[in-house]
């Protein structure tokens, strides 16, 4: 009988071939909630290799949410110029202020829903790393991945709340923002969109697509 895959899986991949990323805390480490929020939402159509300086030198400026909070708006901006979508730098300012105010993070995938800018992938992300919630965070790199898992042959972007739960059946109660970041590396070191090194995944034995030899065909989507 086919166990299907297994989150347990995934994470001894994940601790033997995990990304070293600025803002991950290290194993052992707690992740500071300000930190994965900043990166999560400076990741939002943007590449870690564009991220990268623009990360290190808006954190050397607003080390912390109140210093964000406290700084005029076009000094947030500033820091920003380059990186794009200036409207996360707005809705980035708008939340550390609301957050200040509260004093304290949304500690729920729900509540950080709530904050500008913050949609169901980020609030997810941020839930499951900062606050260890068994949250899904499903971005395009995930959805690749779970369609080629699961054989998902109805079409994006029709099929994406199927996708988001069969994520979710797979979240594990223990190390669920480990398990988020592990889909993320996998999705971009072995699961790409061309020639994916099946060979080396954690999950070759349960991939559907992979048994059908079809993986490169997923995900369907609707023909433009
Ligand atoms: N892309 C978006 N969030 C990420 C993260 N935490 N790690 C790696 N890639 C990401």
């Amino acid at each position: 009988p086919d166990p299907g895959p297994r989150a347990a899986d995934l994470l001894v991949w994940y601790d033997r071939h995990r990304r070293v990323l600025p803002w991950r805390a290290l194993p052992g480490q707690v992740p500071d909630p300000y930190r994965v929020w900043l990166s999560e939402v400076m990741l939002q159509q943007t590449t870690i290799a564009a991220v990268r300086p623009y990360y290190a030198t808006f954190l050397a400026r607003f080390p912390d949410v109140a210093a964000l909070a406290a700084a005029p708006e076009d000094a947030v901006m500033s820091a920003w110029a380059g990186l794009g979508y200036y409207s996360r730098a707005r809705n980035l300012h708008a939340c550390a202020r609301a957050v200040a105010a509260a004093g304290r993070f949304p500690d729920t995938a729900e509540g950080l829903r709530k904050l500008p800018g913050i949609g169901a992938y980020t609030a997810g992300a941020i839930a499951a790393i900062a606050f260890d919630r068994a949250e899904a965070a499903v971005d395009g790199n995930v959805e690749r991945v779970m369609t080629r898992l699961f054989a998902v042959e109805a079409p994006l972007p029709g099929s994406r709340p199927e996708i988001r739960r069969l994520t979710q059946t797979l979240v594990p109660a223990e190390r669920p923002g480990d398990f988020a970041q592990a889909l993320m590396d996998l999705g971009a070191t072995i699961c790409t969109p061309k020639r994916p090194a099946c060979a080396l995944c954690p999950w070759m034995a349960p991939c559907r697509a992979r048994a059908q030899g079809t993986q490169e065909s997923f995900p369907r989507k609707i023909r433009a």
